[in-house]
């Protein structure tokens, strides 16, 4: 029933590297990585997290980015594409199934946090949330979480922004979507590193984040770094394979990748650079948590000269940041859509978005509602998880990490040598070592991590 396998291609080698840069840099950099570094003991995080990056990420991007730009079409019908090129079973194809089902579900509750983000901008602007008054904020934050209707209501506007852009097609899209906004976030991030240098306690938030204390490093720091570098970089779900699949042949992918990795490591630590020197110059709790931008934040902000100004442009950045994700998670679903005969972009982008809108419902309703619901409650680990935490615990820690094995498995093992060889462009050493990481360092992390997951 698949007919069309023309998808638009990016028009420079530029935009495409904007679009997987943005898709990168997002609320995993600007809001979890610095609670995560702030609970895990800062620097002794980083280090891992920049380990794990450089030695399971990038192999992994590398092999995702080859496997959509050999098979140019969606996750599932590139899947099926390449496996068949192989000569392998057609099952291979639920590993573009996987991605697309964890697609799905990280950008319902991915969503909601955004709508949070998009919330905030005018509680700021109003000055509401401008007060060195703990209780003020807690309960501005708490009040937002309690109110499924206004939840909805950003939770919604926010995937109507992403929608909106998706419709509108690669060019018209998302090209123009990133080429706007990802400037802007790189120039308001420096404006307020600069500005945390000038107005907080910057020695202090460099020495936290890469003073590294190695007694702080346990099994589940490295873990949690793992999972982190994974969701970090988009890797093994399938969005970075649909933007691989709209490459032009003459883009050597393991220079992109490496730039993208790059970008988005410099961007989780420049959010760092900005939260914490505010953070510590008012006295703040670093380890506070996922509260750590939306309750300590604000807190921070009010107390530092033209903090409102700088804390509303914070929070723009992180609604900038979280679009150019959404949009990358709301591709492949469209993307696979598309390739019916007859299915329109623009309808397919209204309808699973609307059924992501849907599904979110489950995570607003995981702050207010549900809050006591616990599906998994019976098992000791689960006990408190709400439906929100057991959609974040199934796609982080079991989809992508699988996707990820999968993929990379396929790219290095079941591929042959020549076309990954030819495709990557790289001497004999580099791709050797890509070789090496891609058939063993990554599958043996990677099963390291479930191992961990079922019995740790
Ligand atoms: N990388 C994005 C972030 O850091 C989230 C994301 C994950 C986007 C997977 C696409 C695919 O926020």
């Amino acid at each position: 029933m698949q007919v069309s396998t023309s998808h638009e291609k990016w028009s420079s080698r530029l935009t495409f590297i904007m679009a997987a840069v943005g898709s990168s840099v997002g609320l995993g950099n600007v809001w979890k990585f610095p609670y995560e570094a702030g609970v895990s003991g800062g620097g002794a995080f980083v280090l891992i997290y920049i380990a794990c990056i450089l030695v399971v990420g990038l192999p992994i991007l590398i092999a995702e980015l080859t496997l959509g730009k050999q098979g140019q079409m969606s996750p599932p019908n590139t899947m099926r594409t390449l496996a068949q090129r192989e000569g392998r079973s057609s099952l291979w194809q639920s590993v573009g199934w996987l991605g697309v089902l964890a697609a799905f579900m990280i950008l319902s509750f991915y969503s909601v946090i955004g709508g949070w983000a998009l919330a905030y901008v005018p509680k700021f602007i109003s000055g509401d949330l401008i007060t060195t008054n703990p209780d003020v904020v807690t309960t501005e934050f708490n009040t937002l979480l309690a109110s499924p209707a206004q939840m909805l209501a950003w939770h919604g506007l926010f995937m109507v922004l992403t929608i909106f852009v998706v419709a509108r097609g690669i060019h018209a899209g998302i090209e123009k979507a990133v080429d706007i906004l990802m400037p802007a976030l790189f120039f308001i991030l420096l404006a307020l590193v600069i500005y945390a240098a000038i107005a907080g306690d910057f020695g202090r938030a460099w020495s936290f984040l890469f003073a590294a204390d190695f007694s702080k490093i346990t099994p589940d720091v490295v873990l949690n770094a793992l999972g982190q570098a994974f969701f970090s970089i988009s890797v093994g779900l399938g969005a970075m394979m649909t933007y691989g699949a709209y490459l032009p042949k003459d883009v050597k992918i393991p220079r992109a990748a490496t730039i993208i990795v790059f970008a988005d490591t410099m961007v989780a630590l420049l959010a760092g650079l900005a939260i914490f020197p505010i953070v510590f110059a008012n006295g703040l709790d670093p380890a506070s948590g996922p509260g750590l931008v939306f309750v300590t934040l604000p807190l921070a902000f009010a107390g530092v000269p033209l903090g409102g100004f700088f804390g509303t442009m914070f929070f723009v950045l992180i609604v900038f940041a979280a679009i150019t994700s959404s949009i990358s998670l709301l591709e492949p679903v469209v993307s696979w859509a598309e390739e019916h005969k007859g299915v329109k972009r623009s309808l397919s982008a209204i309808v699973a978005g609307f059924l992501i809108w849907l599904l979110g419902l489950l995570s607003v309703f995981s702050f207010n509602l549900w809050g006591d619901v616990h599906l998994l409650g019976m098992f000791e680990r689960f006990e408190t998880a709400t439906l929100f935490d057991l959609m974040d615990f199934t796609t982080s820690n079991i989809f992508l990490p699988l996707g990820g094995m999968a993929m990379v498995i396929f790219a290095s093992w079941i591929m042959s040598r020549e076309t990954t060889e030819t495709d990557l462009g790289l001497s004999p050493a580099l791709y050797k070592s890509w070789l090496f990481l891609a058939r063993f360092v990554a599958p043996i992390a990677l099963l390291m991590i479930f191992a961990y997951n079922i019995f740790g």
